[in-house]
This record gives C-alpha cells, sequence and structure tokens, in this order.
C-alpha cells in the first residue's frame, strides 16, 4: 500500500523540522509518496497567495497531510493559514494527545491523556462587530450539529484507543443556552456509547484538575476557546511546545503538525527539535491504520529521550537538528 502524502515545509524552522520528521517516517517500512505543497509567508512572497488553491487542493486529494509551522505576521489583514485551512476543509477536530516522555523533567511522569476541540466555531467564528464607540460584541456560535459531531468524534476515539471515559468540559452553569447546548449534546450521543463512560467538568475546575491530578482525566471533549487553552496547559504537563504533536481532522481528510510556531529566533540554524513534528507523524501513521509503523517510530523516539546524550538546546542538550534525527534513525534501523 503506498500512501500519497501532502507536505507543507512552512515557513521559519518549518523546512528543518519537516525534512528530519520526512526522513524519520520514511524510515519506519511504510511507503509514502510525498507532495511538496507551498504555504505560508514563503508561498506569499513567492506566488503571492499564503494558502493557494493549488495548496488546498492537495491537502484535500492526499490521504493524509503532514504540515510544519507557518508564520501569521500580525496586523497587515493577513489570516492564520491554520484558521484558514481548518475552515476552508472542515478539519472540526483537533487533537492534541499528551503523554509524558522518558528524560523529560515535568511536575506529573505519567500523564496520559487527549483533548480534542472543537475547531470550526465558538468565538472563532470571527462575527464581531462594534455596537456603539466604545463596546464590541463577539458572538460565539455553538450549534447542535457541530456539538454532536466533536462528541461522536471523542467517543469514537476513546473506543478505538480502548480509553474509559470522555469528560465534556464547559461552562453551562454560566453560559446556560451556550454551553448548554454543547453538554447536552454530548449527553446525548453519550448514550450512543455505552461502554464508554461519560461524565461533565466545568472548565475553571477542570484547569485546577489538570494542574493538581491529571491522572482522573483520560479523552477531554470542549469547544473552540476552551480546547485553544486548555490543550496549551496540557502541553505543558508534557514537556512543551518543543515535543507536543497535534492532528486536525475532518471528513476523509487530516492534517498532522506541531503545536509550536515557525521559531524565527533559531530558523536556520539546524538546531531544532523536531520530535513535536515526528510525533505528528506517528499519529499521521495510526491515522493511516500502519499501527506497527507509528510504534517503531514512538519507540525510538522514547529511546533516544531516555537515554537523554543526545538532545537538541531546548531540551538542554547540545545536538543538531540532524545529530538528533541520526539518532532516531539509528534506533529504528
Ligand atoms: P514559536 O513556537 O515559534 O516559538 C516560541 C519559542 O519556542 C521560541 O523561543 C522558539 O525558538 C522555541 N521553539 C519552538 N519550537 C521549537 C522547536 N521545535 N525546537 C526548539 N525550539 C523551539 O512561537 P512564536 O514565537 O510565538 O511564533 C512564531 C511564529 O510562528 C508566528 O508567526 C506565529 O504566528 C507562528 N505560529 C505558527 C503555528 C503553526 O503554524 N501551527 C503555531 C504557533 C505559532
Ligand atoms: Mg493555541
Amino acid at each position: 500500500m503506498t500512501y500519497s502524502i501532502t507536505l507543507i515545509a512552512g515557513d521559519g524552522i518549518g523546512p528543518e523540522v519537516t525534512s528530519a520528521a520526512r526522513e524519520v517516517l520514511d524510515a519506519s517500512g511504510v511507503d509514502l509518496e510525498w507532495q511538496d505543497a507551498p504555504a505560508g509567508l514563503g508561498a506569499l512572497e513567492s506566488g503571492g497567495d499564503p494558502l493557494p488553491e493549488a495548496t488546498v487542493a492537495a491537502v484535500r486529494a492526499a490521504d493524509a497531510t503532514l504540515k510544519g509551522p507557518t508564520t501569521t505576521p500580525s496586523g497587515k489583514g493577513f489570516r492564520s493559514i491554520n484558521v484558514a485551512l481548518r475552515q476552508k476543509l472542515t478539519l472540526y477536530a483537533n487533537f492534541r494527545p499528551a503523554r509524558s516522555l522518558p528524560g523529560i523533567e515535568t511536575r506529573f511522569n505519567d500523564v496520559d491523556l487527549i483533548v480534542i476541540r472543537e475547531n470550526t466555531e465558538g468565538l472563532y467564528s470571527g462575527l464581531e462587530h462594534t455596537v456603539v464607540e466604545g463596546v464590541v460584541e463577539s458572538l460565539r456560535i455553538i450549534t447542535a450539529k457541530a456539538s454532536e459531531r466533536i462528541a461522536r468524534f471523542a467517543f469514537q476515539t476513546a473506543q478505538r484507543q480502548n480509553r474509559k471515559r470522555v469528560t465534556c468540559v464547559h461552562k453551562a452553569n454560566i453560559l446556560k443556552l451556550s454551553d448548554g447546548l454543547f453538554l447536552d449534546s454530548c449527553r446525548k450521543v453519550a448514550q450512543e456509547f455505552p461502554d464508554v463512560e461519560f461524565e461533565d467538568c466545568i472548565v475553571d475546575a477542570a484547569a485546577m484538575k489538570l494542574v493538581s491530578n491529571p491522572h482522573q482525566f483520560d479523552v477531554l471533549v470542549m469547544e473552540n476557546l476552551f480546547g485553544d487553552i486548555l490543550s496549551d496547559l496540557t502541553s505543558g504537563l508534557v514537556g512543551g511546545l518543543g515535543v507536543t504533536p497535534s492532528a486536525n481532522v475532518g471528513d476523509g481528510m487530516a492534517v498532522f503538525e506541531a503545536v509550536h510556531g515557525s521559531a524565527p529566533d533559531i530558523a536556520g540554524q539546524g538546531i531544532a527539535n523536531p520530535t513535536a513534528l515526528i510525533l505528528s507523524g506517528v499519529l499521521m501513521l495510526r491515522y493511516l491504520g500502519e499501527k506497527e509503523a507509528a510504534d517503531r517510530v514512538e519507540t525510538a523516539i522514547r529511546s533516544v529521550l531516555a537515554t537523554g546524550d543526545v538532545l537538541t538546546g531546548d531540551l538542554g542538550g547540545k545536538a543538531t537538528t540532524r545529530e538528533y534525527t541520526d539518532a532516531v534513525l539509528a534506533q529504528i534501523a
């Protein structure tokens, strides 16, 4: 089986970490046919469009897409490529596992949970207007359709991964209508999955519980803004930006990327940590059904981190991207 993969190298450290990830994924034994597609500041400067239609079409057509970070300049009327891609392709589910890694010192050493964030509505619908001078209104859109869709995605994820529980995170005590609808939608979908436990938790309490005892959680599902915030919190629980993978999933389409940005401060120096993007590639292999290859790559990463003598600067080491990638490749061979 050959899979067609669209590769968006992106900006800053993007080309460095995507090429490392590509090499490692190729070594996993799965047959991947890569197609490069431009997006980001580089695409804007060379072709006048930060997200060319041909790139959107390539993402749609591919079995999966691996994406490096893209730079979003502030101001200038330049929309985030990520938000644009998610909306154009209805990549409605943002999937972010947080699993402790060996050799990375954090407050807890055995975290293993997944944050699932609704990607298409909530406060990110972009519906804002000035009512009168000095008063701005932002609309927070919650629909039964999108809420049930993300809830079903969460329960299916729990079922596929043999996880016990789904927790709906919300603020329905205050946002009675909007989050009331989100919570009701989760409750309704829960009935289709009697073998998975269901509970709900108010978002502020969830934040407190996540930092004091994250082990009580398994799969968490929430609307857009809460998911944006809490998924960064859970990244922090397991070592931060350099090691956190993610996926944006729609119907028959998925884009896998690290959660970090283009890191302009270290771009071009060959010292970026490719771990987060390689682990995003591991999620991609699992999505494609290539479980063994995924396990092989993940085990290789964990063993290099556990040994701890070939680490990039962000993890306290001195290794270059090349040296770290070679260490991972040596573990796969
Ligand atoms: P950033 O994640 O690029 O960098 C924050 C800090 O973490 C920097 O000191 C950077 O050197 C370090 N860092 C990040 N990834 C690293 C890695 N793999 N290895 C070693 N060190 C790493 O966040 P920042 O500076 O806020 O954003 C820079 C640009 O990236 C902005 O234009 C932003 O819009 C964009 N961005 C893009 C994202 C995406 O495409 N998914 C996500 C987040 C930001
Ligand atoms: Mg965020």
